[in-house]
């Protein structure tokens, strides 16, 4: 199954060795372009994710994701297939050193229903208290709205699968507005 092959190369990955020292150059290349699209921490293009207080185990993750094809996005698929296993460590090492986004101005949905409403879905059990994400579970704090509701509605229409089956649980339990709103009070939290 695709989880377990990805699970298989992530474990090859963490635990082989930098294979020399000049191992980081591909993505040195490249950087400039990450940068471009994703910024130093706070993404100000659409549907780009801000990559700052993410994890570098969550990041490689998802970075193997992308050149396996197990997760989708074009942009993403195409550069990491250019890229080594040292390469995508680097990335995910350069990840993890990045300030958290900054907090954006108040969204219209920042009330306490959909405080209540994270609440009732337990969205801190896995993401954390105050939604800073964990090892392998992403930060959701003033991460940007638009890009929160594209990937609960890629879980939701199952063409985000995921590491593990429960986000896609999780975002089928949500409607439409239910998840606009999730969007935006963890998008805008103080
Ligand atoms: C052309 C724009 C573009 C470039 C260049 C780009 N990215 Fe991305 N990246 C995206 C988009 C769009 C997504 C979201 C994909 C999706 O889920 O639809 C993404 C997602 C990611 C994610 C997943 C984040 C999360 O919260 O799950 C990581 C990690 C990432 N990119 C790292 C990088 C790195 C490292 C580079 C440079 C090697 C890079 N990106 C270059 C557009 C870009
Ligand atoms: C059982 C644990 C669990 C619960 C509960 C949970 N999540 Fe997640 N969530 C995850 C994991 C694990 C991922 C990473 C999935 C992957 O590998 O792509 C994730 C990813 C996400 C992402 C993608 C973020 C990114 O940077 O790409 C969003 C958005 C999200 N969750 C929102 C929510 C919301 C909103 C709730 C509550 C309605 C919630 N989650 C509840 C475990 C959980």
């Amino acid at each position: 199954m695709a989880s377990r092959a990805g699970a298989a190369v992530l474990g090859a990955l963490l635990l082989g060795p930098m294979q020399h020292a000049s191992a980081q150059e591909g993505f040195l290349a490249v950087q400039e372009q990450c940068v471009a699209c994703h910024g130093s921490g706070d993404s100000t293009t659409a549907e780009v994710p801000s990559l700052g207080g993410i994890d570098s185990y969550y990041a490689l993750l998802q970075l193997v994701a992308f050149r396996s094809g197990n997760r989708a996005g074009d942009a993403m698929q195409a550069l990491t297939s250019e890229m080594t296993d040292n390469d995508l460590r680097a990335a995910a090492a350069w990840i993890a050193g990045l300030p958290p986004p900054q907090v954006p101005a108040p969204g219209t949905g920042a009330g306490s229903d959909a405080g209540a409403l994270a609440q009732d879905h337990r969205c801190n059990t896995c993401h954390g208290a105050d939604f800073r994400g964990g090892k392998q579970i992403p930060p959701l704090r003033n991460q940007r709205a638009d890009y929160l509701r594209k990937a609960l509605l890629d879980f939701r229409a199952e063409r985000r699968l995921g590491s593990r089956a429960a986000m896609v649980e999780i975002a089928q339990a949500l409607t439409e507005e239910e998840v606009d709103l999730l969007a935006d009070y963890l998008a805008t939290l103080p």
